[in-house]
């Protein structure tokens, strides 16, 4: 009998003993190419020399040093290499474990700076699973099914259709409505702020069209609402720049952080400026955790690996081979619907969500590849290898789901 929970959903039943780079291997020997990088976590692939090194280094140092009662030598360089990669005007971080609580972390700091209490999210949004990120994600009820009351001053606004065949019309549609929103159930004076994924994740890896982020930002910048990017799956390099925002040319006020930054140690980071964070009541935020040491070391290594020359120019490469190769295959079979998303967040939506089980399941058990779904109606298949992936990992991973399509057919 096993003591562990069930409220684990499985994707698969691989007991794993060892990862390096995009391959992990079972505990009976099998090697599986590892497409889900722990949910797009494993920016640098299992287990790279460098930041194994520099964890097992601090973990001789220290374990743990409690923020509140030391400041220990790696959260100002942690801190410093933050400023240069993220968004000009971000220079300021907080740091805490996982997304859900820095996506909480950003909404009360948008409270106690604009001393106002609702939040606008999109529809289709994932921002974790405490009770307001539950409250704040709409992308499936088995989310938030069964966990009311949730916290109340949330309000959703349409995203734009990626499927609709006149893009101009669903961006438009889409800030109407957002418009109407504000006048409608959450007046300019009562928001606080407005939380968008630049590339929506769990709801189906799609990319927010620039016309619509830079109409959503312009009414923030219009209103005093904090606009806040939940950068937590489309952040550290993931769509081939360091921000997917960076794409857009957006200068968030409030940047989340979670997931490829330090490798799958669990670490976190809010970036905001200066004079927004001096408006943080001292003590009214915090947790045991955040900035760890062997976090932060995880971090800097995980940064120092991703400026080496060629490691973004890597993402680029191999996200358009990734696509090209999937746009063929769309050609092929038209239960393949679109392939979108930037460097190496990319989606393939099916036609027929039906197929997707069928499809994944015959990639691992055929093709020794680790696939996921997204998107609300599970219709997605998202591509989130390691940023290390090679040309011919690629192809490898390629071949495997075209012989699944082709069997599934
Ligand atoms: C965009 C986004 N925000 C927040 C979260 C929550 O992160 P965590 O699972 O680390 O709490 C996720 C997790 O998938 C995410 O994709």
């Amino acid at each position: 009998m096993s003591h562990l929970s069930n409220v684990w959903f499985k994707v698969t039943d691989l007991q794993v003993a060892t990862g390096r780079g995009c391959r992990v291997t079972t505990v009976d020997g099998h090697e599986y190419l590892d497409f889900a990088a722990g949910i797009a976590v494993n920016s640098t692939g299992h287990c790279h020399p460098k930041v194994t090194a520099a964890i097992a280094e601090q973990a001789e140092r220290f374990v743990h040093a409690q923020a509140n009662v030391f400041t220990h030598d790696l959260m100002e360089p942690l801190a410093a290499k933050l400023n240069e990669i993220t968004p000009d005007g971000i220079d300021t971080f907080f740091f805490a474990n996982s997304g859900a609580e820095i996506t909480e972390a950003a909404v009360k700091l948008a409270k106690q700076a604009t001393k106002r209490q609702n939040v606008i999210v999109f529809q289709g949004s994932f921002h974790g699973r405490t009770h307001m990120a539950m409250a704040m994600t709409t992308s499936k009820t088995i989310y938030r099914a069964g966990h009311a009351p949730l916290p109340s001053g949330v309000f959703v606004s349409p995203y734009p259709d990626p499927l609709a065949s006149d893009q101009e019309a669903t961006i438009n549609a889409s800030l109407r409505a957002f418009d109407r929103l504000l006048l409608t159930q959450t007046a300019p004076s009562e928001t606080a702020a407005v939380i968008l994924e630049p590339v929506l994740g769990e709801g189906g890896y799609i990319p927010a069209p620039r016309a619509f982020v830079e109409g959503i930002v312009e009414r923030c910048r219009e209103h005093g609402i904090m606009f806040i990017a939940d950068e937590v799956q489309s952040g550290f390099g993931r769509t081939g720049s360091w921000f997917a925002v960076d794409h857009l040319g957006i200068e968030p006020d409030i940047i989340c952080m979670a997931k490829g930054i330090a490798s799958g140690f669990p670490f976190s980071a809010l970036g905001t400026r200066r004079e927004l964070d001096d408006l943080w009541t001292k003590g009214s935020h915090g947790g045991t955790y955040g900035g760890n040491p062997i976090g932060c070391a995880a971090a800097l290594a995980t940064i120092e690996v991703m400026s080496e020359p060629g490691f973004m120019d890597n993402v680029r490469a191999r996200g358009s081979q990734l696509r090209d190769a999937l746009s063929e295959l769309k050609e092929r079979y038209p239960v393949l619907r679109q392939v979108r998303g930037p460097g190496l967040m990319v989606g393939a939506s099916f036609e027929n969500p039906d197929r997707v089980p069928a499809v994944i399941q015959h990639c691992l058990r055929e093709g020794r590849l680790i696939l996921m779904n997204a998107g609300t109606y599970g219709n997605i298949i998202r591509w989130m290898p390691p940023l290390v992936v090679s040309a011919s990992e690629i192809d490898e991973a390629v071949a495997a789901f075209s012989n699944a399509l082709k069997a599934t057919d």
